[in-house]
């Protein structure tokens, strides 16, 4: 079923790279018809990125989208075309996308749920117990801030994360009777971790077996990390008032978060300047927090150019830099990371990566 008009005149001969594109105004080209539907027929792009929106706000998935936008089977683009085009309006107007509709969650507690004893961690199924959802990419399983949370920290006491993305670990804290704030840069992640919370309390409210303090409400900032102290300072908080710090920062550039949001890490290309604006935040972090408070950073290495960064040894050496004295090592198993797993096939590496660094490191 071709839902759009344009796609009726648009023909794909040959496979994968070699395909060739013939578009509706009888120009051909190779492998892909994405810059020249833009730049050549603005007012179609413009129409088709419309329909990405509406399809995305019925909760189609971006995979699904792109099989709309498919001639005889063949997608004439890949599912992060569109994934880009709805990121970058949502950036604008975070009205413009509907998140998918309340989850009726019924667990509110990880069955079985015990701490980690040992420096090696591995949750092969991601927690999935309140409200937590896979949605936002890059999100650390629960089970994460959870340990540290309950380990580190006694009720009421305040966590902070830096990076909080789609709120994993503000849940995590409300759950388990914690003061927490966080913050993070990209309006996107914004919107995603303010609806799980909204859905969070209103859930609570039916569900008796389920307490959550209203005064103890996470508090939730849309803002750059490399302020945080200014930031932070405008909320009332001061030097020493912070308990425990969850980081889990953008992997340099590996994942872009957000489309055209400046301060957002992910979009730098020089390691030194990332990894100095790293130690800024360490800094930062480190007078945020109390003495002997505990710091933990989870971070793993990338390949960049078929070579290998050594990203977590860096990230560990800034937040030495920055006054942290490191007090263990945990290595987190990582499962199901398709973006090595292309890399590995497609480059003939030897090792796959299937492990990142979770530093806790101490005041
Ligand atoms: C690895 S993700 C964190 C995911 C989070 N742990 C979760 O469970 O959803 C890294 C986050 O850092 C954010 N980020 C990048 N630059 C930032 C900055 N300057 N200030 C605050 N957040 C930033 C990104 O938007 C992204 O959400
Ligand atoms: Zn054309």
């Amino acid at each position: 079923m071709l839902l759009i008009e344009e796609l009726r005149h648009i023909t794909i001969d040959g496979k994968k790279y070699k395909r060739k594109i013939k578009c509706f105004c009888g120009q051909r080209l190779n492998y892909s018809i994405v810059s020249h539907i833009k730049n050549e027929h603005p007012e179609v792009w413009q129409k088709w990125v419309k329909q990405f929106i509406k399809l995305r706000s019925k909760g189609w998935s971006y995979k699904r989208i792109m099989k709309t936008f498919s001639i005889n089977g063949k997608p004439l683009f890949s599912w992060t075309v569109i994934e880009r085009e709805v990121k970058r309006m949502m950036e604008k107007d975070t009205n413009l996308v509907k998140l998918p509709p309340m989850k009726n969650a019924k667990i509110w507690y990880p069955k079985n749920f015990k701490l980690e004893r040992t420096t090696v961690w591995s949750f092969p199924r991601r927690g999935s117990w309140a409200v937590h959802r896979s949605d936002y990419r890059g999100n650390w399983a629960p089970q994460v801030p959870r340990n540290l949370i309950l380990r580190y920290t006694k009720p009421k006491e305040l966590v902070l994360d830096p990076f909080v993305g789609g709120g994993t670990t503000l849940i995590e804290a409300w759950l388990t009777g914690r003061r927490s704030i966080g913050i993070d840069i990209n309006p996107i992640a914004h919107e995603i971790a303010k609806h799980s919370l909204k859905e969070l309390e209103d859930l609570a409210r039916n569900f008796p077996g389920l307490h959550l303090a209203p005064d103890i409400k996470p508090l939730l900032i849309l803002g750059d990390s490399r302020k945080l102290i200014q930031i932070l300072s405008e909320y009332g908080y001061e030097e020493g008032d912070v308990d425990l710090v969850c980081a889990h920062p953008p992997y340099f550039n590996s994942l872009r978060y957000t489309e055209n949001i400046e301060g957002d890490l992910s979009h730098i290309n020089k390691l030194d300047n990332f990894c100095k604006e790293i130690y800024n935040i360490a800094k930062q972090l480190h007078l945020l927090l109390k003495d002997e408070g505990i710091c933990a950073v989870l971070i793993g290495d990338v390949r960049k150019n078929k070579r290998m960064v050594p990203l977590g040894f860096r990230i560990m050496k800034e937040f030495e830099n920055a006054g942290f004295q490191i007090k263990d090592i945990i290595i987190k198993l990582q499962h199901q990371d398709q973006s090595t797993q292309f890399w590995y096939r497609n480059n003939n590496l030897d090792f796959l990566i299937a492990h990142e660094y979770l530093f806790i490191f101490k005041k």
